[in-house]
């Protein structure tokens, strides 16, 4: 070989070298009788090792359980993307790995290389792809009234802090919104954000979709194990939505992860360390499910320490028309609408009308209201087409209101008797008066 020949190739090393070390994977790399014989820095950062715990050992003596690149040696064929615990010097890294058998010229085996990386960064990646990641900021919660400013004050001073936060509120004045500004404000906005509704699985389940599970711990399970959410959101945020459904078996599970601030996979008894902050929302008056039995004292004390309640929008009336023209404005193109806003007839509608169902409904009101207009203005014709009904506020006589909608009312407000007397403007005699009606 050529002088010149050879400086080039010892340039080109250096420069391979530099490279593997600007990266944000860990790569390593093993000969055929297992000694390492690179690491890239990356691989030192994320092992939390020095170059010389590392280099030259045998990687069998390194960790616990058989490396991936013994594997690899073993199977001498790759293994790709598979979960991984790295347990180095009594401590576990969570990772993302997949191992490549090294050959030379002929094809014989001389080693085997396998590229890591942490795995927030990893679950990261899949949320973004699913759309699981919190899109909401405070910038985006619309409101000018004190109550609703004085909430986001609140809200934000909460995302500073990392203790856990308890928001309620009546069904769709913004909980979920809330939470997700919550985690995108705070230092945790570049880990996940992982909700779970409580209302949504069946009491067995939400164990195992919380926990994870162990290869083979219950029949059904699949065959591999799985990760819980809580293991999902480590770094970040979970989201426990309607709280108030949680089965109370689970509740004393969920006290002590914030308690110990570890978990076990269901059919393991290894604890995995996580670093989660639990934002849990309800529309559930809890204190009555906890007169009832339905919710444990200790649970509610320890999420309440950082408390948010979200008022109703009828108790923001200045706000209400402010939220209106935002739906116009941001659902007109959606519908390919070309109404221009609202006349003084709907405004005041609007303004009169209880919210029971607050900005949600709001929002599905405009959007009916949007298909179904045909002028350049939203009129109060049109919303009661669009299916707002007569205000409550000031007139609703018992007799105007059929059961039905009284039951309806009281679902949408989770049961809470006393808010569906005031959100529908009776007393609460006259309300358990129409409920035996029904
Ligand atoms: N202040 C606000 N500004 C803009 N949009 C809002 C505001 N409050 C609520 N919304 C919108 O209203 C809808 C309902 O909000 P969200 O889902 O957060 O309510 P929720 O309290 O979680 O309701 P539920 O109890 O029924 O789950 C969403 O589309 C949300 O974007
Ligand atoms: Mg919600």
């Amino acid at each position: 070989m050529s002088k010149e020949r050879l400086l080039r190739k010892s340039d080109d090393s250096d420069m391979l070298f530099q490279a593997l070390d600007s990266v944000q994977e860990g790569i390593t790399m093993i000969d055929k009788e297992g000694y390492i014989r690179y690491a890239n820095r990356a691989a030192y950062t994320i092992m939390g090792a020095k170059r010389e715990d590392v280099l030259h050992q045998k990687v069998d003596r390194l960790t616990k359980g058989t490396p991936l690149l013994v594997k690899i040696l073993e199977k001498k064929k790759p293994i790709i993307d598979i979960e991984y615990f790295l347990d180095f010097k009594g401590k576990t890294v969570h990772l993302i790995n997949s191992g490549y058998p090294v050959t030379d010229e002929s094809g014989e085996i001389i080693g085997a290389i396998d590229i890591f990386r942490g795995m927030q960064r990893s679950l990261k990646l899949a949320d973004t792809i699913a759309g699981y990641s919190a899109l909401f900021t405070f910038d985006q919660i619309i409101g000018n009234s004190a109550k609703i400013k004085s909430v986001v004050k609140l809200a934000k001073a909460y995302s500073r802090n990392n203790e856990n936060v308890l928001i309620v509120g009546e069904s769709g004045t913004g909980k979920e919104l809330f939470a997700q500004s919550i985690h995108n404000h705070s230092k945790r906005a570049g880990a996940p954000f992982i909700a779970l509704n409580c209302a949504n699985f069946p009491n067995d389940l939400i164990d195992s979709e919380l926990f994870g599970y162990e290869e083979g711990a219950f029949t059904g399970a699949s065959k591999k194990g799985k990760m819980g959410k809580f293991e999902a959101a480590d770094g970040g945020t979970l989201f426990l939505d309607e709280i108030g459904e949680m089965p109370i078996h689970l509740q004393a599970k969920l006290l002590r992860v914030i308690e110990t601030l570890s978990i076990s996979r269901i059919g393991s008894s290894k604890p995995v360390h996580v670093d989660v902050k639990i934002i849990a929302a309800t529309n559930r008056d809890l204190e009555e499910r906890i007169r009832e039995g339905h919710f444990r004292k200790d649970l509610y004390y320890r999420l309440k320490v950082l408390y948010l309640d979200i008022p109703p929008l009828r108790e923001r009336e200045s706000d209400i028309i402010l939220l209106a023209d935002h739906f116009v404005k941001k659902l007109r193109q959606k519908i390919h609408s070309d109404v221009m806003g609202l006349d003084e007839t709907a405004k005041r509608l609007l303004v009169e009308h209880t919210w029971p169902g607050n900005v949600r409904e709001l929002e599905n009101v405009i959007t009916r209201a949007l298909v179904i207009c045909e002028g350049e203005y939203i009129t109060e014709a049109v919303l009661k087409l669009a299916g707002l009904q007569q205000p409550c506020k000031r007139l609703c006589a018992p007799v105007q209101l059929d059961a039905s909608q009284v039951q309806d009312v009281l679902q949408r407000l989770g049961g809470n008797k006393k808010k569906t007397a005031e959100a529908l403007g009776i007393s609460r005699p006259t309300l358990y008066k129409l409920l035996k009606r029904k």
